[in-house]
């Protein structure tokens, strides 16, 4: 399926998506309207899921991934819960079809590399779904610092207990969208992690306070919990001359400069984009397959971005007595 995708850019790409639970619902919408790609069918155990899917968008469905690429495709989004990814990912990796995975790109470190060397040896494109970075808002961030200096980073993501709970607490659920993010912020990776750890109404941790140091020197920090009323996502960075504030929800970024000796300063509202965050992140994975250049997240980001996430589970459970040290992603 390699050469097929990588000789035929007049050609539509063939995609599938492997499990179509919320997320690989949303996979499947977003496939089904970009140009130049085919979605050809989704595979998930759940009749009910294929079928609605299948009937919604007009693909093919298969009871498992193993029939899809019988079937035939260039290239799959994975969407099965977490613990699957490793032996999803392999198995399509070995039949040469290149690979968009869910965040976090596996349950384990070594599950990640293990997916990560498997792309490498078979010539396939691994992309990991880190979906907060193709947010218009967080992009716009990401302009308004390029070139400063950078001395802190503030990210609040809050809401309500999920409808559904999954068997992983907020750290790995959650945080590893802003661990992620404090990462490509700085474009530098986290060397120092202090996590205040809670359980308040969950099994695993439900609030979580993560503090970070980056190689550049960058502090961090993460005030994440599942027991707020209303959803908020929002983030504050202050460099030597700016200090900008972005709102993930409502799109709305902000930043204060001129600082004047008299405590005086400017403040304007930055130009933000409005495409649809998935959209954009299926968009420059379809670009990496068809171009075979770097994809936007790759698989070492991702696993780096996990790595950090572990690290604040096994330091701050062990501090507070919780069973909280292994990310233990099991089927929901
Ligand atoms: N990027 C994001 O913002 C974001 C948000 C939610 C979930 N996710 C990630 O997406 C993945 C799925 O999460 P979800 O919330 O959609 O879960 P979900 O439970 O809603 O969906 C998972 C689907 O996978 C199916 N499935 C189970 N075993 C399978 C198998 N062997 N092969 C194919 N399909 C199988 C299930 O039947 C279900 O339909 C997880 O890795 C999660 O971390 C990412």
């Amino acid at each position: 399926m390699v050469d097929s995708a990588k000789g035929s850019a007049q050609k539509p790409l063939r995609v599938g998506v492997v499990g179509v639970g919320v997320m690989g619902c949303n996979h499947a919408r977003v496939f089904a309207g970009l140009p130049g790609v085919q979605l050809v069918g989704v595979a998930d155990p759940s009749v009910g899921q294929t079928e609605f899917v299948g009937r919604t968008l007009g693909c093919g469905t298969f009871p498992d991934v193993g029939k899809l690429l019988d079937f035939g495709v260039d290239a799959v989004t994975i969407a099965a819960p977490t613990h699957l990814h490793r032996e999803v990912a392999l198995t399509c990796i070995r039949r040469g079809v290149h690979v968009m995975i869910e965040k976090p790109i596996a349950s384990t470190v070594e599950q990640g590399h293990e997916i990560i060397e498997a792309a490498k040896r078979a010539g396939v494109t691994l992309m990991v779904g880190h979906v907060e970075r193709f947010n218009p808002a967080a992009q716009s961030l990401k302009e308004a610092i390029r070139n400063e200096d950078i001395l802190s980073i503030a990210i609040t993501r809050v809401g309500p207990f999920p409808p559904r709970m999954s068997n992983v607490g907020i750290v790995i659920d959650l945080a590893v969208h802003d661990i992620d993010l404090v990462r490509w912020f700085t474009d530098s990776e986290i060397t120092e992690v202090q996590p205040q750890l809670s359980s308040a109404k969950a099994e695993r941790e439900d609030i979580a306070l993560l503090q970070f140091r980056t190689a550049s020197g960058v502090l961090a920090h993460i005030n994440t919990n599942w027991l707020t009323p209303f959803k908020a996502r929002t983030v504050q960075i202050a460099t030597k001359r700016k200090y900008i504030t972005g709102d993930l929800l409502t799109r709305q970024v902000t930043e204060c400069f001129g600082f004047q000796p008299d405590g005086s300063y400017s403040m304007r509202h930055l130009s933000v984009g409005h495409d649809e965050p998935l959209r954009a992140e299926l968009g420059a994975f379809v670009k990496a397959v068809r171009t075979g250049t770097r994809p936007a997240v790759t698989g070492e980001e991702g696993v780096a971005s996990l790595e950090i996430a572990i690290r604040c589970l096994e330091v701050g459970g062990e501090a507070i007595g919780l069973p909280l040290r292994k990310p233990r992603v099991v089927a929901r």
